[in-house]
């Protein structure tokens, strides 16, 4: 630590290699940070974006807030509360937010659990048993999900049947969507394989997926087995006000805070989103959860299966630049 409080570059590096843990669809890891010495600033990667998948680039601005939300987990871990301002710069674009590190503290055990979490949560495709202590993890989740705008509807097994309906509609039509498909192969067998994308070893068996009604239509893979017995997950949706990237960042922040607690509480979480990618199913999930604007989905339960191996995230000095003054650096023509 300096003396003017700002963190060492070591403490930066391992705080941001911890942050980069933070889920994103398929893996893309769409982010980028600049440190200037005594704050981080966020930018959305639009390199790493899915335009088949995620045709409206929602999920890639959600992503970068699950990683803003898991940057502030992680400093708090290492014992520095932040400051954080979304969309600081509006002449920027892809600029999302600015994080600085302030008050350096002992971290208190909340935090250090949070941050624990960090390594211990990886998304489980598997059949789940019903979540123990759901009455009060599930009012706990409401509070989270509050604190960023966003809302939380949960939808218990008995009332899944719709859903199911919609995602495999969803997965009807993708079948036959070459570019859906293409991205699809990329991510999960293409050339970023080792430091992005879906490994088969985290994927569920054809067999076993029967289990899951309630899962993106992926290569078969090699995970599991999952065991007999159909998914006893709940499903919490994540909504917001309304469809700006102010309203995604906060509902990555509120999507990581969910994730996070829950596997404090020693659960299991999948992110869902294939529902809400086409706009006719998405309006069939918003008439379902009397919500305009789902954006996600999380299922929720106690793990079945071991673990699967962790997924790969790409190397620290590929989105993280440190100790650059000059304002424009880091920004592309695009960004601006
Ligand atoms: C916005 C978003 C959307 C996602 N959508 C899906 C999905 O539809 N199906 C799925 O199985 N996983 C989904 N995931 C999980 C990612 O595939 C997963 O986070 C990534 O592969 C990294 O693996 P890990 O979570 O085990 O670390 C999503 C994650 C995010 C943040």
């Amino acid at each position: 630590m300096t003396r003017n409080s700002s963190p060492d570059i070591d403490t930066v590096r391992t705080v941001f290699g911890h942050a980069a843990r933070a889920p994103s669809l398929h893996n893309s890891q769409p982010w980028r940070w600049r440190w200037d010495g005594t704050t981080a600033a966020l930018y959305l990667d639009a390199e790493r974006l899915l335009p088949a998948t995620d045709m409206f680039n929602r999920e890639g601005v959600l992503g970068a807030g699950v990683m803003l939300n898991h940057a502030e987990v992680a400093w708090g871990a290492a014992g520095w509360q932040t400051r954080v301002s979304s969309f600081p710069d509006p002449t920027v674009r892809g600029h999302l937010a600015s994080l600085q590190p302030v008050c350096p503290h002992v971290p208190t055990e909340p935090e250090r659990l949070l941050g624990q979490a960090i390594e211990q949560r990886y998304s489980d495709r598997m059949p789940m048993d019903e979540p123990s202590g759901w009455q009060a993890t599930r009012q706990i989740l409401e509070f989270l999900a509050s604190r960023s705008g966003t809302t939380t509807t949960f939808l218990d097994p008995t009332a899944l049947g719709a859903l199911h309906q919609i995602s495999a509609m969803t997965t009807g039509f993708r079948r036959y969507d070459p570019k859906y498909q293409a991205e699809l192969s990329w991510w999960t067998a293409g050339p970023d394989a080792g430091r992005a994308g879906v490994p088969a070893s985290v994927l569920p068996t054809t067999p076993d997926r029967s289990h899951i009604p309630l899962g993106r239509e992926f290569p078969s893979g090699t995970a599991g087995p999952a065991g007999e017995g159909d998914d006893e997950a709940m499903v919490v949706v994540l909504s917001t006000p309304g469809d700006s990237a102010t309203d995604l960042l906060d509902c990555g922040r509120a999507l990581s805070a969910v994730l996070l607690e829950c596997t404090v509480q020693g659960l299991s979480t999948c992110t869902v989103s294939h529902i809400v990618e086409i706009p006719s199913a998405r309006a069939r999930v918003a008439e379902l959860v009397g919500q305009r604007f789902p954006q996600v989905l999380v299922r929720i339960g106690s793990a079945r299966a071991e673990p699967p191996p962790r997924t790969p995230r790409r190397g620290l000095d590929s989105f993280l630049e440190i100790g650059i003054a000059d304002d424009t650096i880091g920004t592309t023509q695009q960004d601006r």
